[in-house]
């Protein structure tokens, strides 16, 4: 395939996943609105159509909630193949949502947007922004502990399986779970998926804040689950400086998102793991994650420099053939093609890539674009693919992989982010 044909699938994948006002991450297997895949569609959309891009964000934050929170899922249709519906949440709202956030790339990437065509987007960034800074304002009210951003689930971090939550899901007691049947391995193969017991937990986890009706303070102090999210932080941190570069031309008052950036940038130091990566952190414990991977490699995306880093990346690079790996090819968890434990997601290459470039490792940058391309022109538009021979796997037809192609990895793509 050539180029502008690639460009032209990854285009229709975008048409095709529309629903006229959100855009389903693929068909059948997400049937519903995702926050951060949502922001990535409307970046992908801005390639070539800029107003279906603000429509994207424009309604994705139009389901915020009063609490400033966004929310991860938005059940905008009914879906009765999807598990867990919006019975299981038990979120009373209309539409219903999940009742946890996801990573907040919605700042950087309208951004993103307004660059593209500043003059059309002016009045759309004018009608987001405030919703922009309440969400940042509840993530550093609710989830900031000593500068890392903590997450109660882990499909908040949108790295569902990441070797980062292990230890902390291994005390989740899910003795109340009973018996329930999942839908996704209808559509992938058992093997690309989290697993039964980590089903079990992750349900564990949303019952509990079900029975609390979502009260963020009954979560904090007795959740199951309470882990700072090398991820989230690094990508709070990077949409903040956004967002105060927003608030600067927009005449917005800039001291509390400068506040935040200061508070994000200790908690960026406090991930730091003397085994010599950056890392998540479970608070319940204190102790480190010890899960080195696509997440630790964030920090140049969060305006934060760190050579040790980019030797750790040449080390994952050396030991697959498309990087970046979602986990460390040494790690004992390490299994390629099984979602977040392995895999390459080209929206993690997206952020990282992104972040090399605007640090000035050109080199770098370009590496882990054109392995983003090649894995993409080899494999198509998959979920994910595996870092040692880039076999496809997940679903198919992805909006986010088509999204990234189309604003980033494409030869005819800015390839940068702002
Ligand atoms: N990623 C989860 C799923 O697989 C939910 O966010 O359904």
């Amino acid at each position: 395939m050539s180029v502008a044909e690639t460009d032209a699938a990854a285009r229709e994948i975008l048409r095709a996943n529309d629903r006229g006002r959100y855009t389903v991450p693929t068909d059948i297997l997400y049937p519903f609105q995702w926050n951060w895949d949502s922001a990535f569609a409307a970046w992908g959309f801005a390639s070539f159509d800029v107003p279906r891009a603000w429509v994207e964000l424009e309604t994705l934050l139009s389901h915020q909630w009063e609490n400033g929170m966004v929310p991860h899922m938005i059940f905008h249709e009914e879906a009765p193949g999807y598990f867990p519906g919006p019975g299981v949440w038990g979120v009373k709202r209309s539409p219903p949502t999940s009742g946890i956030t996801q990573p907040p790339v919605a700042a950087t990437l309208a951004r993103s947007i307004l660059v593209a065509d500043p003059d059309y987007g002016r009045p759309h960034m004018e009608a987001i922004f405030d919703k922009l800074l309440r969400w940042h304002r509840w993530f550093m009210t609710e989830r900031a502990e000593q500068g890392m951003i903590a997450v109660t689930h882990p499909w908040e971090t949108g790295r569902d399986n990441a070797a980062d939550w292990d230890a902390a899901m291994a005390r989740v007691d899910t003795s109340g779970v009973g018996s329930y049947k999942r839908r996704d391995l209808e559509e992938v193969a058992a093997e690309q998926r989290p697993t039964k017991a980590e089903y079990d937990q992750y349900l564990a986890m949303v019952y509990f804040g079900r029975d609390c009706g979502w009260d963020e303070t009954e979560i904090r102090a007795n959740g199951p689950f309470r882990v700072a999210d090398v991820g989230m932080t690094f990508i709070l941190l990077r949409a903040c400086r956004d967002l105060l570069v927003l608030a600067q031309e927009f005449g917005r008052p800039t001291d509390e998102i400068a506040g935040w950036i200061e508070t994000l940038e200790q908690g960026a130091r406090n991930h730091w793991n003397p085994a010599g990566y950056y890392d998540s952190v479970d608070l319940r414990t204190g102790a480190f994650t010890n899960a080195p991977g696509s997440a630790s490699c964030l920090c140049w995306y969060a305006g934060v420099d760190d050579a040790r880093m980019l030797e750790r990346l040449g080390r994952f690079r050396s030991a697959v053939r498309y990087t970046v790996p979602s986990l460390d090819p040494s790690h004992p968890g390490f299994a390629p093609t099984r979602y977040w434990r392995g895999p390459v997601w080209v929206v993690m290459n997206a952020l990282v890539g992104a972040g090399l470039a605007e640090m000035g490792y050109v080199g770098m940058a370009e590496r882990v674009r054109s392995d983003t391309a090649n894995v993409i022109t080899r494999s198509g538009f998959y979920e994910y693919f595996s870092p040692l021979d880039g076999a496809p796997a997940g679903g198919g037809r992805f909006t986010w992989t088509a999204a990234v192609w189309l604003a980033w990895a494409s030869p005819h793509a800015k390839g940068r982010m702002i």
